[in-house]
């Protein structure tokens, strides 16, 4: 086996361009040999039907992540983990200081007509030591959270909090230490996270109905344990990923009844004091070569492993625990009802699309690596950002079909695009969000669209080069002034009308080019 496919793997999951994850068609499901035809390859302006509106109450959000935007997290695992080795030398305290200018995104945010957030609380700056966890918060970052969530609030802004997106305290998990459990890996990690958890409901409770508990979990157990772009960047660690999996199960179902437990105020004054949710980035998974059986697999083993195996675990109660595809070996469950019925709503982040390629059997249950950049194999000219992703709308109907057998509320918690000049992001959320419009006039339950991102933030071993803010943020400046990008016109004005005034796709009647191309990292 070689270093390269698992390096793909890591570097699909952690920046928004793939992820490791499932066939679209569910593992007992037709695999499709090729992606449908894209209807806007073609320069000359395809006009789609009308769609419908979306529904009143939707949620029209952006989000963002404390470690992404914030600056000054230097009691946090990524800390310590920025320049790894296959890292970009950037560091995330050069980035576009939310923490000092968080009054001015809002007044952008609603400016642009959104009325909705979803940020995060970072554990570490709140707990910055083990000494202080729990009963001795930073006042000072405690009371400056308290400030961000009321402004976002006196903006008209639902807020969506992250109680973990990707960066753990360092007195929790150090990636200097290596004789210790690891963060995820360590057996008191789920009620730790529950205490986190419980202590925010009651800090936020009365201003936060909305929350995900953890982002994206396979995503850092593909990019952490399976190769070395995120902390602790273990590299094929098959047993240390399957326990962090486990420990992410039961820390999200133990923080899903703290927040309950201690939210019990209604901020939006529906009656419903907390919803409780993880993020889960869902792709679209299909066999680098669709007459190669290992491919094929290997791209429903993903699809398993990615899109459903945590949901299931959740919502039914079902637990594979070494991940070996059935539920017949020790620690596997069916049902289980300490487990089941943990979800209110299906938090659903959507990039795209990748290929899988059979890596081999010996690191099973991985037997894929997802690669997001060939599909010109099928004879599809899909656009590329200038990160190196497919551009594929399409998927985003196959993912949401997929989780619709869940039977519970979706709200996309991200779908972004890096683009630092705006070539594509115009279309880019034409064609998301008409699909998702399609959808929902179709019967998808979907309740909520929040873009990645508001603002250029540190896209973490990636560092700053890929762009994936709404506005642009003017780093060589220390007043670190922004800019509204090409994508913020457009998102008002579907806002605006509530649905995607088909008349807008003359006005971008194709992608562009992307105006720079970044290193993909891994790849
Ligand atoms: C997602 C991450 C988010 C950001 C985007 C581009 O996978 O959740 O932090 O990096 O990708």
């Amino acid at each position: 086996m070689t270093v390269r496919p698992f390096l793909a793997l890591i570097a699909v999951a952690a920046c928004g361009g793939g992820d490791a994850a499932p066939d679209a068609a569910g593992p007992d499901g037709p695999v499709p040999d090729a992606p449908p035809p894209v209807a806007d390859a073609a320069p000359d302006a395809f006009i789609p039907a009308a769609v419908g509106q979306f529904p009143e109450g939707f949620l029209w959000g952006t989000a963002i992540a404390p470690y992404q935007v914030e600056g000054n997290l230097h009691d946090t695992d990524w800390y310590v983990w920025e320049g790894c080795g296959l890292c970009s030398p950037d560091h995330a305290d050069d980035g576009p200081d939310f923490w000092d200018h968080y009054e001015e995104d809002f007044a952008d945010a609603q400016a642009m007509g959104t009325n909705a957030i979803r940020l995060g609380v970072e554990w570490g700056r709140v707990f910055p030591t083990a000494a202080s966890f729990p009963d001795h918060p930073d006042p000072d970052a405690l009371a400056r959270y308290h400030q961000i969530v009321a402004s976002a609030r006196a903006h008209g802004l639902v807020v969506m909090v992250t109680l973990h997106h990707f960066s753990t305290p360092l007195w929790l998990a150090d990636p200097r230490v290596t004789d210790q459990p690891y963060g995820w890996d360590r057996d008191d990690m789920p009620q730790l996270f529950a205490a986190w958890a419980g202590f925010c409901a009651r800090e936020f409770g009365a201003d936060v109905d909305w929350w995900i508990t953890i982002n994206e979990p396979f995503a850092m157990i593909a990019a952490g344990w399976m190769g070395p772009l995120f902390p602790p960047g273990h590299f094929a660690d098959v047993s240390g990923a399957v326990l962090a999996q486990q420990h992410m199960i039961e820390s999200h179902v133990l923080a899903y009844e703290a927040i309950h437990a201690n939210d019990t105020v209604s901020a939006l004054g529906d009656g419903v004091a907390a919803r409780v949710s993880f993020a889960t980035h869902n792709r679209v998974f299909l066999p680098a070569d669709p007459t190669n059986a290992d491919d094929v697999r290997a791209a429903a083993a993903t699809t398993e492993l990615n899109n459903r195996s945590f949901l299931d675990a959740v919502v039914n109660g079902n637990v594979d625990a070494n991940l070996d595809g059935d539920f017949d070996d020790p620690g596997d469950t069916r049902g289980d009802p300490t487990l089941a019925g943990h979800l209110d709503y299906i938090g659903l982040n959507y990039y795209g699309v990748s290929l899988v390629r059979y890596a081999g059997q010996s690191l099973f249950p991985f037997l894929g690596a997802p690669t997001a950049n060939d599909l010109d194999r099928f004879g599809v000219n899909l656009p590329i950002t200038e990160y190196g992703a497919t551009i594929y709308p399409q998927g985003f109907r196959v993912v949401l079909d997929e989780v619709a057998p869940y039977r519970l509320p979706i709200v996309i918690t991200e779908n972004g695009i890096a683009d630092g000049f705006d070539t594509q992001r115009p279309r880019f959320l034409l064609d998301h969000l008409y699909a998702l419009a399609k959808a929902i006039d179709e019967g998808v339950d979907v309740r909520g669209y929040f873009h990645w991102s508001l603002i250029d933030n540190f896209e973490w071993a990636a560092g700053f080069c890929p762009q994936f803010g709404l506005y642009h943020v003017d780093r060589s400046d220390a007043a670190r002034p922004r800019t509204a990008g090409g994508g913020v016109g457009v998102y008002r004005r579907i806002i605006e009308a509530a649905t995607v005034p088909v008349g807008m796709f003359a006005e971008f009647p194709s992608y562009g080019f992307p105006g720079k191309y970044c290193l993909r990292t891994g790849l």
